[in-house]
């Protein structure tokens, strides 16, 4: 049993496999005990009452706790508790109190899902107990569900609130976080995510000082700033030692995940919606459900942290078809010929697709209405017949003839002015109407908050996808949102722009899955500007960044796959000298990066040399018979390009059998340095043979002295792919 309430204390014990967390309630409050390594037993004595006031009153008549000093589960905004709360409400006469005690439990069997929202899921009910928390404000009649799934096996809990109005009059939400965890201390580093376009998923960390330290979006996405997670771990902890916690939103819209150190030395963390751009009118008898945060633990350093999220995310968070199998090797034609193509090329390229081992060939932008650059024609999704007489489906019917599959770009959420559809529907975008509107790369956002607009982005790309012929959909979205007016919605509640366009894509999207359950959708927004959780629900890859260099894309691959699965990773091979940055860089260096991710080129095969080909039809065919392994295996972080002149990681199977590594050196330092590289994850005692050279290592001597590794050649790699043979 995953959830244990003993009555007799008032204690809740959370076990995963590897780790337990333990509430208890006192007074109606919900404390937080514990969390962290597997422990049993009366965890009574772990509450200490100290009594520090200073300045921070006591419950009732100075006989109640000091709020203010003691780890509330659902921490609420109003009484005495003076951090960062996780809700906060206006009640009906005017006042901002909350005072959520326990009025009840459920322990269910099994997870639902959230109407609306993306969730992890189960595929059995013994893979997961539920344990609800009835909390009520007595007051105000507001009820609050705190959920704790347990995924015993995942080594993950997930957890969002329900928020229930019960009284009979309207309350207003001001903040509603999905989780929030007190600790008893703030001997923690924070790592988190930052960065912009084309430089996503940095890796931060730094000691946590006094104050509030926030990673948030109020851009409309999750955005390429920050990214929906949040990262504790002490202070010496590093890939395979020490603790680590993680709390990762499911949610692509504004966020926020603060992690706070107090005036009495505990630390706070918070993770949610956004309560900066965020309120919601709750009507009597209405419900508000959170997002989910999904959280872990390991013991272990970040290795195993990574593990538990990308696990549960790859086999219970991503659905459909293409979750379990190879994804195809694809050609996107974007870094190929960009706006610059007719009929003609594309088939040009596809039967070199065809010729070189490609599966799948990608139309990315400039197929509709009169797109010949990127001014113009988002919202208008039928085919530019002058450039493609005949359409996708000559195309499509072509390439599928030889074997290629076709893939094709849309960006449904935007409307460009110079649109069909903006002069039938200028009211359609996001908007004020007394303020002007400030475009990004000339255009709009579609306001998903009208039914209307959902059902005509529905309708537009699942009449293209009925005609047939295409099995892929790279689906972007270029720009943030600003001015983010809903006029149908009334003044009242703008603020609930954000939750309300991603509920509405969300149905869209969920709505496309069903309808077409052979297709495979790619996340994309100018690369990894939507790289969440959420997305991964509807789309089980994200193309990872709009910067294509390898070199670059270490660094970027290296940050995603703090809690992301190298599955979800788009990863292309691009040409040389790369687009974004000029780097020019060994064909090998370009394949061994991309190989970890789900894998294509970004390039024009029939541009390349013979040579250059032959590469191309070798990594391919490499791809198809490691692909399911390198999505499936346990990927290891093993030296950072952050803070290193090189980079190296391995991916290891599940039964121990296989290991594909890879290491590139990005900065020469002269005379060489002796580098080599310890892997990890491999049967010990096993003797591996290494497919390029023939060499035979025992998995000891592969992990503990490691593998030389090249010294002299900047951005030369090498990949090593090692078999278990005894
Ligand atoms: C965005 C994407 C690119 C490409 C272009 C097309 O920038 O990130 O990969 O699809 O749009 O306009």
């Amino acid at each position: 049993m995953s959830v244990i309430f003993d009555q007799s204390n008032g204690q809740y014990s959370l076990h995963t496999k590897n780790y337990s967390y333990i509430m208890q309630e006192k007074e109606g409050f919900l404390l937080h005990l514990y969390w962290g390594k597997k422990i049993f037993g009366d965890c009574s004595y772990m509450f200490r009452e100290q009594g520090r006031a200073a300045f921070s009153p006591r419950m009732e008549n100075c006989d109640g706790f000091i709020l203010d000093d003691i780890p509330l589960e659902y921490p609420c905004w109003g009484r005495a508790d003076m951090r960062t709360p996780a809700l906060e409400i206006t009640n009906p006469d005017g006042s901002v109190i909350v005072d959520l005690r326990v009025v009840g439990r459920r322990i269910e069997k099994g997870k639902q899902g959230i109407k609306g929202l993306p969730a992890v899921y189960t595929e059995n009910e013994s893979e997961c107990e539920t344990l609800v928390v009835e909390m009520l404000d007595s007051v105000s009649n507001i009820a609050v569900e705190l959920y704790y799934c347990v995924l015993e096996d995942y080594d993950i809990i997930t957890r969002y609130t329900k928020i229930i109005n019960k009284g009979d009059s309207e309350v207003r939400i001001d903040a509603a976080a999905s989780a929030a965890v007190d600790f008893d201390h703030i001997k923690f580093d924070v790592i988190s995510n930052f960065g912009t376009h084309c430089r996503e998923r940095n890796i931060e960390r730094a000691p946590l000082t006094h104050g509030r330290y926030i990673m948030s979006s109020r851009r409309g996405a999750s955005s390429h700033v920050h990214n929906p997670f949040l990262i504790l771990t002490s202070p010496t902890a590093d890939e395979v030692s020490g603790d680590a916690y993680g709390f990762v939103l499911v949610y692509s819209g504004n966020f926020t995940a603060e992690i706070a150190a107090t005036q009495f030395d505990s630390a706070r963390a918070v993770i949610g919606l956004n309560p900066d751009s965020f309120c919601w009118t709750l009507g009597a008898g209405e419900e508000f459900t959170t997002p989910e945060c999904v959280m872990s633990y390991s013991g272990e350093g970040l290795d195993t942290l990574s593990y538990n999220f990308s696990r549960v995310f790859r086999e219970r968070l991503a659905r459909g078809k293409y979750r379990d199998v190879r994804r195809p090797v694809l050609l996107n034609s974007w870094e190929a010929c960009y706006f610059g193509f007719d009929s003609e090329r594309l088939i040009k390229i596809g039967d070199s697709c065809a010729e070189l081992g490609i599966e799948l060939m990608v139309i990315d932008d400039g197929w509709f209405g009169k797109r010949n650059n990127d001014n113009c024609s988002l919202g208008d999704w039928y085919v530019n017949e002058e450039k493609m007489p005949g359409g996708i489906k000559r195309i499509s019917d072509h390439l599928n003839a030889k074997g290629v599959k076709l893939g094709i770009w849309f960006e449904p959420e935007m409307i460009s002015p110079d649109s069909d559809l903006y002069r039938a529907h200028p009211d359609w975008c996001l908007h004020y109407d007394n303020r002007p509107r400030s475009e990004g790369r000339y255009q709009l956002i579609l306001d998903l908050t009208r039914q209307d607009v959902c059902d005509y982005i529905y309708e537009s790309v699942a009449k293209v996808l009925r005609e047939g012929g295409i099995s892929y959909v790279k689906w972007d979205f270029n720009r943030n949102m600003s001015e983010a007016g809903a006029m149908l919605l009334g003044k009242d509640r703008q603020r609930e722009v954000d939750f309300r366009y991603y509920l509405g894509l969300y149905s869209v999207l969920e709505r496309l899955n069903e309808e077409f359950p052979d297709v495979l959708f790619e996340s994309c927004s100018g690369g990894g500007g939507r790289f969440d959780a959420g997305m991964l629900y509807y789309m089980p890859q994200v193309w990872t960044s709009d910067n294509s260099d390898a070199i670059e894309r270490l660094r970027i691959q290296y940050g995603t796959s703090l809690v992301y699965p190298m599955s979800a990773m788009s990863a292309h091979v691009s040409a040389s000298p790369n687009h974004q940055t000029a780097h020019v860089t060994p064909f090998d260096t370009r394949f061994t990066v991309a190989l970890t991710g789900s894998f294509g080129y970004e390039l024009d095969p029939t541009a390349l040399s013979s040579e250059e080909q032959q590469k191309v039809r070798e990594t391919a065919e490499l791809y198809k018979e490691y692909g399911e392994m390198l999505a499936k295996g346990r990927y290891h972080r093993l030296r950072d390009p952050h803070n290193e002149p090189c980079s190296a990681w391995c991916t290891v199977s599940e039964d121990k059998s296989v290991c594909v590594a890879g290491y590139v050196l990005t900065h020469v330092r002269l005379y060489g340095n002796n580098e080599r590289v310890q892997l990890r994850g491999l049967d010990p005692d096993a003797i591996y043979k290494e497919r390029f050279t023939g060499a035979t290592y025992r998995g000891d001597q592969l992990m503990n002295f490691g593998l030389h590794a090249p010294t002299t050649l900047e951005f030369h790699s090498i990949l090593w792919i090692l078999e278990k043979i005894d």
